[in-house]
């Protein structure tokens, strides 16, 4: 079966009160759009191993069409443009062109981006390229929304929409979700002699019932598995609302492949988390990107975790802000410790309060307890960096790197002056700057003198 998708991303959102084009407004750190594409391709893909034509995804943009456009060009969709919203009939006939051949040309709505691919499969399935299927649902309030009208036969006659509907048609608690599966071959004829003769003048996809209904066609129906999956985002309150359902999915995802979550209701996933075992996060934490938690790691709470990975028995104490980066096994980080991009930490290495790494590789059983930066290093096994340390990796315009071979031992308070040397086994003084290489087992002190002068008299404020 050809399936042609075709998804409206045509409004602006007016309701958002924003510049950028309501479907880039995201859901769990991602646009909306992005769901809806994924969950046409996976249905499409779930189908596709029936048969081997080629089906399309089909995204109907107008305003801001060049900025969605390039948002999604790593993704493989058709796009079309609708210069003028006429509505959402008129938005479908201007991606017809591209669907001549589909046996089901399947509607998705762009600001409906919880839909589930397997609820699209049940879709096409009932439709089978022969029935008009719709997606309907009951809504205890169906205020604004299209009303399903059924004969009394309990067959599907119409969609009325609220603005054009009697009294006893608002009553109606079963509502068009806006989604359907068309069958292609009566799509042009239907599509194409749409009028606007309504209240909003616009050019209704939803009268197509009504000739399907004089074609003889059946109109068929299903349910989605849940209201998320159809709730649609008009506006920044329904945003948020979405928000805090997707998340609360994710958190269910998460509890049901064992891992703890001190309070499921406290957990934000901004894209993809894969989880091992027995697994603890404490509340207030926010995964983005893609982020491996490996068996036995501990969160802390509210700490910020971005595209890394991070191994089994890990404990991440609290508050710790963690970016692109690779952490090992059996490592201690925070609390408050700041990991920035290109950190890689080998095995059982300790990373405390007030840390700041970037670019630097740790060896395994390293220690950098306090208060220090740590970049553009290279730095060995079973190194002491002590409390105030800092690597001064920038000298206004370039950057530079400091090496630590194993078993050095930085005193609190030292300064590297990169580019730097440090061989296995040297130490530093405390207070050092530290300008020149240090070869294996020396002691490097680099500051000057203490001096104690006797019988030195303060100076005294008058009174
Ligand atoms: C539509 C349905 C209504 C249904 C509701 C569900 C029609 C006539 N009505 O109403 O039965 O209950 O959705 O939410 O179809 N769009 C375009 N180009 C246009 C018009 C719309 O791309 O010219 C896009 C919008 O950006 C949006 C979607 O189509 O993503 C739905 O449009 P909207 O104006 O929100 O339709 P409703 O009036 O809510
Ligand atoms: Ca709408």
């Amino acid at each position: 079966m050809k399936i042609s998708v075709i998804i409206l991303a045509a409004g602006q959102g007016s309701r958002m009160h924003s510049t950028l084009p309501k479907v880039l407004h995201t859901i769990g750190g991602r646009p909306m759009l992005e769901y809806v594409i994924r969950a046409a391709l996976e249905a499409i893909t779930a189908q596709s191993e029936l048969t081997t034509v080629s089906s399309s995804v089909n995204v109907v943009t107008g305003y801001g069409a060049e900025q969605v456009q390039k948002a999604f060009n790593h993704y493989d969709v058709n796009w079309v443009i609708q210069n003028e919203l006429l509505g959402t009939g008129h938005a479908v006939k201007q991606a017809l062109p591209l669907c001549a051949d589909a046996d089901v040309i399947l509607v998705l709505y762009g600001d409906v981006p919880l839909i589930n691919s397997q609820t699209l499969q049940r879709l096409m399935k009932i439709s089978a390229g022969e029935h008009l299927a719709l997606l309907t649902t009951e809504l205890d309030n169906a205020t604004g929304y299209g009303r399903i009208i059924r004969n009394k036969n309990n067959e599907i006659t119409a969609i009325t929409e609220e603005r054009d509907a009697t009294e006893a048609q608002r009553q109606i608690g079963e509502i068009n979700t806006g989604l359907m599966a068309i069958p292609g071959k009566y799509s042009q004829k239907w599509i194409n002699t749409l009028n606007n003769e309504n209240q909003q003048q616009e050019y209704y996809l939803t009268d197509i019932v009504v000739q399907a209904v004089a074609d003889n066609i059946q109109v068929v129906s299903i349910h989605p598995e849940n209201q998320t999956e159809v709730q649609g985002v008009n506006s920044r309150q329904q945003q948020a609302k979405l928000e805090r359902e997707f998340q609360r999915m994710q958190a269910e995802h998460l509890m049901q492949r064992g891992v703890t979550l001190l309070d499921y209701k406290r957990i934000d996933i901004r894209g993809n988390l894969v989880t091992g075992r027995d697994i603890t996060i404490d509340i207030n934490c926010i995964f983005s990107g893609d982020v491996i938690l490996g068996n036995n790691v501990s969160v802390g709470a509210g700490s910020v975790i971005c595209n890394t990975h991070i191994d089994d028995g890990t404990i991440i104490e609290p508050y710790s802000v963690i970016t692109d980066s690779k952490i090992g096994k059996n490592c201690r980080i925070g609390p408050f410790a700041r990991i920035r991009p290109g950190t890689e930490a080998a095995n059982f290495v300790k990373i405390g309060n007030f840390v700041e790494t970037k670019k630097a590789n740790i060896g395994e059983k390293t220690k950098i307890g306090h208060l220090s930066y740590v970049g553009d290093a290279n730095i060995g096994t079973e190194v002491n960096i002590g409390a105030g340390t800092i690597t001064c990796n920038y000298d206004g315009a370039n950057k530079h790197e400091t090496t630590i071979e194993d078993h050095v031992f930085i005193g609190s308070n030292t300064a590297l002056i990169a580019p730097v040397k440090v061989g296995a086994y040297a130490s530093t003084g405390a207070g050092s700057a530290i300008t020149d290489n240090v070869e294996n087992k020396q002691l490097a002190v680099a500051r000057s003198r203490q001096q104690n002068i006797t019988g030195w008299s303060r100076p005294e404020k008058k009174e």
